[in-house]
């Protein structure tokens, strides 16, 4: 399914990952009307499903998954599906930002998600392609060596599987890697959908199609969705960015993160191990077994959210890359997918604000979801159940690393404000005449700054660029005819309805002539 783009590269593959292509068929029903459970969690990733299983498994009678989409199919669905505690390069990071007591709790934590998932595989028999491999970063330049050298010696420190390996059975140079051994990786939806399918009976309930709207009160706290209103006793935000965030809360310790994915069958065999190289760009390869031949997934590019290049030259990037290093069949899948990263780079899990004990919130995995959404919902479900749990200080929401953390905080309100201010001074590239169907781009009509898409009639569709969250300005990402907002990841389709938080409404219509 080719895409020809303005610039003349075709997008190869079809527009999908492979995770939602091949995800077992399952539905569930919308909310319809109101209800009252014990534990209401927003989002149907890989926390929410996993927490919602954990809670019940734990004896919790009533818990209520609400999703807005299917479940499954944010970035969950977009993921490549690593199982590891091996994040990039972070050991030494957190060594010396965090100290030994909090990165032995990272550590920890995220060997013991990979334990509790092939636990969980093996109890439940989920036939989820779940296979232990070795996860290495490797040094593509001699400049990286030191850091790998350090990383391998911070990790060690912590009791982690992790050597030092001189070479790979990849086809250029590699100048050294860490490797950590027994890691695994799978296949997330298969997983997902098995946990997904043990939730919903039993007064515990999945709502698909259900947007949240608003959440107020306390005691109980209530959910008013679009199909009516969810009343529990606690809730967790396990959706991408909390969505009733206010500046000094999130805004300004999260930011937003694309990166691009290709399926692609190649002439050789693929070697044991999943690979991620230590320099920019970031290039990841990792094999996936399916029906036919494998399907390396070819990973990078990752850039901030409504920055850089247009979003068709990073997958063009990632083409040119593999193409160089394997013999490509064909590319028989593309996505892409935005993940939010916090300023320190761990994730925050735990209660919404300090002192608030009924509201949990878990986001910021920066790509390392599989493993950092697991700790999320075995940290949560311990706190919901009151029991005490070694790994929580790490994690907590309201920590607050002062030397580091003010710096980054005065460049992300900065980059922030850029997406909010500065953007609306800039010039525009465009005239509405100019932009050709299927195409979308920030024009000025009758001197109004307008996000305009013309579909494939050639009709003009006009929307007010600021965000329905907190009224950045959109950006139009070509690849995924999506706008796309840099600070917090809401998205909306080319006509403007909402596809993701935290944004709950979509663009509203600008009327303007052409
Ligand atoms: Fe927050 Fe757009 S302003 S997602």
């Amino acid at each position: 399914m080719a895409d020809q783009k303005e610039t003349g590269y075709t997008l190869p593959g079809r527009a999908e990952s492979y995770w939602k292509a091949t995800m077992p068929e399952s539905k569930y029903p919308p909310l319809s009307g109101d209800i009252r459970v014990d534990v209401a969690i927003l989002g149907g990733g890989i926390v929410g499903i996993t927490s919602a299983f954990l809670l019940k498994e734990a004896g919790v009678q009533s818990v209520a998954v609400i999703e807005a989409d299917r479940i499954l199919t944010g970035v969950t669905g977009h993921t490549t599906a690593k199982i590891t505690s091996q994040h990039h390069l972070i050991y030494d990071r957190l060594l010396s930002k965090f100290g030994r007591r909090q990165a032995q709790q990272y550590a920890e934590s995220n060997q013991a998600a990979i334990e509790k998932i092939a636990s969980i595989v093996n109890s439940r028999k989920i036939d989820c392609d779940f296979v232990r491999k070795p996860a290495y970063v490797y040094a593509g330049s001699e400049d990286s060596v030191g850091k790998i050298r350090n990383e391998v010696q911070a990790a060690q420190k912590l009791g982690l599987p992790a050597s030092f390996e001189e070479n790979l059975p990849l086809p250029f140079e590699i100048y050294g890697a860490v490797r950590f051994n027994h890691q695994a990786q799978f296949h997330p939806t298969k997983y997902l959908g098995a946990l997904a399918r043990e939730i919903h009976e039993d007064g515990c309930h999945i709502f698909e199609n259900t947007r949240a709207l608003k959440i107020e009160g306390e005691n109980p706290i209530s959910i008013k969705t679009d199909r009516g209103t969810v009343k529990a006793q606690k809730v967790i935000q396990a959706t991408h960015f909390p969505i009733h965030d206010r500046p000094g809360l999130f805004f300004e310790r999260l930011y937003q993160s694309r990166s691009y994915v290709l399926g692609v069958r190649i002439g050789e065999a693929f070697p044991e191990g999943m690979f991620i190289n230590a320099e920019e760009p970031v290039r990841s390869l990792r094999a996936q077994r399916t029906e036919g031949e494998e399907l390396v997934l070819v990973t990078g590019e990752g850039h901030r959210t409504g920055e850089g290049n247009h979003e068709t030259d990073h997958y063009q990037n990632l083409e040119k890359w593999v193409r160089s290093i394997y013999s490509v069949n064909s590319i028989d899948y593309r996505w892409s997918t935005q993940d939010t990263i916090s300023i320190d780079h761990v994730p925050y899990i735990g209660q919404l604000t300090s002192g608030s004990e009924n509201s949990y919130l878990a986001t910021g995995f920066r790509k390392w979801g599989m493993t950092t959404g697991t700790v999320a919902a075995m940290i949560l479900t311990d706190m919901i159940l009151g029991k005490s749990n070694s790994w929580e200080e790490v994690y907590d929401p309201s920590r607050f690393k002062l030397v580091e953390s003010a710096k980054n905080i005065l460049s992300q309100v900065a980059e922030a404000s850029k997406a909010f201010v500065g953007d609306r001074i800039l010039p525009v590239h465009k005239e509405a005449s100019q932009i050709i169907p299927g195409e979308g781009e920030i024009v000025k009509i009758e001197g109004e700054r307008v996000a305009a898409y013309r579909d494939r009639e050639g009709m003009l569709h006009t929307l007010d660029p600021s965000c329905r969250h907190l009224g950045c300005i959109v950006s139009w990402n070509d690849a995924e005819r999506t706008w796309d907002c840099p600070c917090h990841g809401s998205r909306y389709k080319a006509t403007g309805e909402v596809i993701h938080s935290p944004a709950v409404s979509g663009l509203s219509e600008k009327k303007v002539e052409e």
